[in-house]
């Protein structure tokens, strides 16, 4: 309000003071004016006097003179006439002069006398006069003067009129101005600088409005070019200052493979790491009259491997592959990664009985489907019994070996094939800290119970000092089947079992994998291209595919999957000959009767549906019925519009992770049973119960039709659980949880020389 008033202060004086120069000059240019105009009219006309005038004077007509004098008295601003003699004295006068100019005409300059002309203005304001007068002549001589009085009081009249107007004009300019200035300055100035404040300070206030109309008048140029450098300043400010928020925040949630090892020394404190698993992370065969290296199918080998890799620890594991002898040293170890090795791997040899016994037997007929509710029944034999119990004393007796001269060890034993092993190693070292992880679901007391020798498993697994499962419910039927099974005392309420004095905690890690920031795989058009180059590998047209990948087990639910892929062209027909289903199914443990008719299953249920719908260039299924690499399955991830997970149950299920983490495009949907640990994770998945086909199909149907931004929000949010519980912070929870073991050893129980299982 100050500036407009200030600015309309000085235009009315600038204004008024030009007006008034202006009226000045031109009042000054018209009085001249005005004033030669009379002087020039008096001259006209008391020449054209003087020669009427002369003879009459010269013949001494006094009343035709006194006529002429009085003749002249009524013409306007004409004050009269009057005729000199020639001493100066008035001797004719035009009678209303005497009135006019109050008294005797005034005396003449005595030039006119000697002959000339002569005029002057006389008089003050309002009663100023002009008088021009010239000689009369008779044979040459002045014998008078004639002088003719002209009213000039009109031009000082003149004068002040003008004056009048001019500043009527400034008073009318001025309003004009204050009026035009305020509506300017109001307009033009007021509301985008009001504007333009609103945005800095809604940017201020943390905001992100967008880029206001800034005004474009030049007054204002610099003006919004500064706010212009302002604002993006702050926002750049900004954005750095959250970026490196995100980034303190990311170093502090984010769990990396370096980070693991880091935390890991610490917290082990020098404590080498020793992990056991019946699967072995690298595979030699024989292949084509060469040696080829491979990596399982497996679940836990594809959590465990990152840790090893990060910690340079020993893994145990069962050299079940034709080469895999010809590849280890004296001692039965090489270092792996083949290509970039990182850690040590113990191989241990079993005969085809024991692993006819304990591996297929024990482990796959009776624990698998004992813990998996998947409606196969468990078989239990008891040779396959004693076949288990000795597999786990070799491989304690292996791992024995390994720790012999490490002091404290670290073990962590893998998974139901193992569930004697804690108490074996602990009754050796009672100095290593023991820890099982069971990789598979547990389940309530009552489906447990059927195992005549459940007794013996309980009894094995607590001698671990922690045990961990993938989610909490499991944790549960573990307490329950204990509390119902041994002598034991159950502290619920920090989740340990305290059996003859040794305690024993239970408590949920949930697995998970290692998620690589793919820049690659954040690329839409690559994904569009990827799938458009795999739809013509697999020699199928269509628009849309979804994947599924699993080992070909009966706990998959993939012939349930194939149903619901059959009923949502049954029901959603406009999809047929455009969704095609792929299934990486890679062949597992087929020496089980049970696993081989379902491979036939799934070969005849993708046959049926094919037969059903398929056209020449189109078949809703392809079963790729083999083993593929990772590097090989990421490319169908990528390219998948869906992918369908349909266990009947599931442990935890790292496919559904691993889609999750491949789609750095944010894109693809996933469907996912709710009988898998990761539905409890990933609750932004299409959560389905595989066993209600028609559930399914809508599923599918709604991943397809679902919105772009829905199916991205909803892949961002599971993106950023998977990467922020990545398989390093599972390791460095299941690590820390190890370390915090307290060990209370007896004096004579400390660590001497080389112990043996028998
Ligand atoms: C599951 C188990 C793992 C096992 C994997 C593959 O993930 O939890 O222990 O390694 O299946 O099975 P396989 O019998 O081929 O090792």
């Amino acid at each position: 309000m100050r500036l407009s008033f200030r600015l309309i202060v000085s235009l009315v004086v600038a204004v008024t003071l030009v007006s008034i120069l202006f009226a000045f000059y031109q009042v000054r240019t018209d009085n001249r004016t005005r004033r030669t105009d009379l002087e020039k009219r008096a001259q006209v006309l008391a020449e054209s006097l003087q020669e009427t005038v002369e003879p009459l004077f010269a013949r001494g007509a006094k009343a035709n003179l006194q006529r002429i004098v009085e003749r002249f008295g009524n013409r306007e601003r004409l004050d009269g006439v009057a005729i000199y003699d020639s001493d100066g004295r008035p001797i004719f006068t035009t009678p209303k002069l005497a009135g006019r100019l109050g008294a005797e005409p005034p005396a003449l300059d005595k030039r006119v006398f000697e002959g000339a002309g002569w005029g002057r203005f006389f008089g003050a304001d309002p009663n100023e006069a002009h008088v021009y007068a010239v000689p009369i002549h008779s044979e040459a001589q002045v014998v008078g003067a004639l002088a003719v009085f002209h009213d000039a009081s009109y031009i000082n009249a003149q004068n002040s009129e003008l004056w009048r107007d001019t500043f009527t004009h400034v008073l009318v300019q001025m309003l004009l101005i204050v009026t035009i200035t305020m509506l300017m300055v109001r307009w033009s100035m007021e509301r985008p600088i009001a504007r333009m404040a609103q945005w800095l300070h809604d940017l201020r206030a943390g905001a992100t409005p967008p880029n206001p109309d800034l005004p474009v008048e030049d007054v204002l140029k610099p003006l919004t070019r500064e706010v212009t450098h302002l604002a993006t300043s702050l926002k750049m400010a900004r954005a750095s200052a959250e970026e490196e928020a995100r980034l303190r925040e990311a170093a502090d949630s984010l769990w990396t493979a370096e980070r693991l090892r880091v935390y890991q020394q610490y917290a082990l404190e020098g404590s080498r790491l020793f992990v056991v698993s019946n699967r072995e992370p690298y595979e030699h065969v024989h292949r084509n009259g060469a040696v080829e290296v491979r990596v399982p199918a497996s679940g836990l080998v594809t959590a465990m491997e990152p840790i090893l890799r990060a910690c340079d620890g020993t893994w145990i594991a069962h050299g079940a592959s034709n080469a895999d002898h010809e590849t280890v040293d004296a001692h039965d170890r090489l270092r792996v990664p083949p290509d970039e090795p990182q850690y040590t791997l113990r191989r241990v040899w079993l005969t085809e009985e024991e692993e006819e016994r304990y591996y297929y037997g024990f482990a796959n007929e009776g624990l698998w489907p004992l813990c998996h509710i998947a409606h196969t029944r468990p078989i239990f034999r008891s040779e396959d019994w004693e076949a288990y119990r000795e597999v786990n004393e070799k491989f304690a007796r292996a791992l024995l070996d390994e720790m012999d001269g490490v002091e404290n060890p670290t073990v962590l034993v893998q998974d139901y094939h193992f569930a004697l092993l804690p108490r074996l190693i602990k009754g050796s070292r009672p100095d290593a800290r023991v820890a099982i992880f069971w990789h598979i679901p547990w389940p309530n007391p009552e489906a447990f119970g059927i195992c005549p020798w459940q007794r013996e498993l309980l009894e094995g697994l607590l001698g671990a000092d922690l045990i961990g499962f993938h989610i909490q419910s499991h944790c549960n039927n573990f307490l329950e089947t204990i509390d119902r099974t041994l002598e034991s005392r159950i502290e619920w309420e920090r989740y340990a079992i305290n059996r003859g004095g040794h305690i024993t905690s239970v408590h949920p890690f949930p697995i998970s994998v290692d998620f690589k920031e793919s820049a690659e795989s954040s690329n839409y058009h690559a994904a569009a291209l990827e799938q458009s180059a795999l739809v013509r590998q697999l020699g199928v047209e269509a628009d849309f595919f979804g994947i599924g990948v699993d080992r070909l087990d009966y706990t998959k639910g993939i012939p349930e999957r194939f149903r619901g892929v059959e009923r949502f062209l049954e029901k959603y027909p406009a999809y047929q000959e455009r969704f095609t289903f792929v299934q990486i199914g890679a062949p597992s443990r087929t020496h089980i009767e049970r696993y081989q008719r379902l491979i036939d299953e799934v070969e005849a249920e993708a046959e049926r549906i094919n037969h059903r719908f398929a056209s020449r260039r189109w078949k809703p299924i392809v079963f790729l019925k083999r083993h593929h690499d990772h590097h090989e399955i990421e490319p169908f991830y990528r390219a998948s519009d869906l992918c369908l997970v349909t266990s009947l149950h599931d442990g935890m299920n790292l496919v559904a992770k691993e889609y999750v983490a491949s789609r750095a495009d944010e894109a693809g949907a996933l469907i996912l049973s709710l009988f898998t640990g990761a539905s409890r994770e990933l609750q932004d998945a299409l959560i389905v119960n595989p066993y209600d086909t028609d559930q399914l199909a809508d599923a599918i149907w709604q991943a397809l039709e679902m919105d772009y931004r829905e199916k991205s929000e909803r892949m961002r949010r599971m993106r950023r659980i998977v990467k922020q519980h990545n398989i390093y912070r599972w390791a460095a929870n299941l690590i820390g949880a190890a370390s915090e073991i307290r060990l209370e050893l007896p004096e004579n129980a400390r660590y001497q020389s080389v112990q043996s299982v028998h």
